[in-house]
């Protein structure tokens, strides 16, 4: 299998660095003249004029994309958004009507509870959007629409490349949603899609200057705790990076909302514990990234070791971050479709430098088909 993970570690490593192509794959054909196309689309425009709730179920990583994309269809669309854990949903007798739009976010499209949870909001008169990669799957075929990624088969059981396609897929939705609910103008949809198009460069730019993560992954081997910090669509993008730590590398490994820390976390951070922090753009909303400059400076005075993902310029981080990882300029929203890149090969390079099988983790199966 050497050839077919194309000279890289692992299949792991080959799937992260094919991110810029596979976002743009997802893009691909979706985009025309600025306008948004979206023929899979096969819910009825009028019911989508409806819409007075979105509920997105999914599951591990793919659930960590809705928590993504939440911040974004709530603020171009004005409906108000839920992120719910698919083995959660069904138990507590959600409130679902046929003004509900499910999202079902599933790589594989055939996880077990994701699937329960897709049939249960049918049940309800709920219609269904599937965002899946796997071509005919079990949950796309359910759905009433489904949008697929396009990124290629992902092999390794950590999903990466994956998530990114999930995040820029209900990207897609959430415009197209603003554009057939007349929230967003014309002119302001093109922009926003310009912008999108401008990621997979960004990508790469990211996937470029990997070696100062691939350097901190081999000095810090043997750490037996990593810390996450984030707010707003930082948020998720902690959970992500903790959560592919545990997976491959068996560190124990939390996220936490920024905002947070004072109400407990806070408490963890004692002399040398590394904390990973992502930083909005300081051009962001009012406040959010110097609340986010505070929350490293009150980490470090307590010792910890501040591993700070920053925009390209950012210079309030200097003082309080040992060690800064640029990414570059973007939207606000579309920062977690490069901030999350150096906590992946993190985890990646520093479970191939513990020795571990970073595609096949102890524990895990590729898709959960089992509740
Ligand atoms: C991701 O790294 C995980 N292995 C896992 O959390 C996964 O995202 C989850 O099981 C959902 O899988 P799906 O997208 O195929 O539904």
């Amino acid at each position: 299998t050497g050839a077919q993970k194309g000279g890289y570690a692992s299949f792991m490593a080959k799937e992260i660095h094919e991110q810029a192509s596979a976002v743009a794959d997802t893009l691909r054909g979706r985009i025309e003249d600025g306008k948004l196309q979206l023929d899979e689309m096969k819910i009825d425009e009028a019911v989508l004029r409806t819409i007075d709730k979105i509920v997105v179920v999914a599951c591990g990583t793919a659930a960590n994309a809705g928590a993504v994309v939440k911040y974004a269809i709530e603020h171009w669309c004005r409906i108000p958004v839920e992120v719910e854990l698919a083995h959660e949903f069904r138990y507590r007798d959600p409130v679902v009507t046929e003004k509900t739009l499910v999202v079902a976010i599933s790589q594989s499209g055939e996880t077990m509870d994701t699937l329960m949870a897709v049939r249960h909001a049918q049940e309800q008169g709920a219609k269904v959007v599937a965002i899946c990669n796997t071509r005919g799957s079990t949950i796309p075929r359910e759905a009433d629409a489904a949008l697929y990624l396009h990124v290629g088969p992902e092999i390794a059981v950590a999903s990466t490349k994956a998530y990114l396609g999930q995040i820029a897929a209900c990207f897609l939705l959430g415009l197209f949603l603003a554009q057939v609910r007349g929230n967003l103008y014309p002119d302001e949809i093109a922009q926003q899609m310009e912008d999108l198009s401008a990621i997979p460069e960004k990508i790469q730019e990211v996937l470029d200057s990997s070696d100062q993560v691939e350097r901190l992954a081999l000095e810090m081997k043997d750490a037996t705790s990593v810390l996450f910090l984030g707010r707003h669509v930082g948020y998720p993008t902690a959970m992500e990076g903790a959560l592919k730590l545990k997976e491959i590398a068996y560190i124990h490994a939390e996220g936490f909302a920024a905002g947070e820390l004072k109400h407990g976390p806070i408490a963890l951070v004692d002399q040398g514990q590394p904390v990973f922090v992502i930083v909005p753009s300081p051009g962001g909303r009012d406040s959010l990234h110097s609340k986010v400059v505070s929350n490293i400076q009150e980490v470090r005075a307590r010792g910890a070791r501040t591993l700070v993902i920053a925009e390209e310029g950012d210079e309030a981080v200097l003082p309080y971050a040992d060690e800064v990882i640029r990414y570059p300029r973007t939207r606000a929203l579309f920062a977690p479709l490069l901030t999350v890149i150096p906590l992946q090969i993190f985890s990646c390079e520093l479970a191939t430098a513990k020795g571990l099988d970073v595609d096949q983790p102890r524990n895990l199966a590729k898709s959960v088909t089992v509740e």
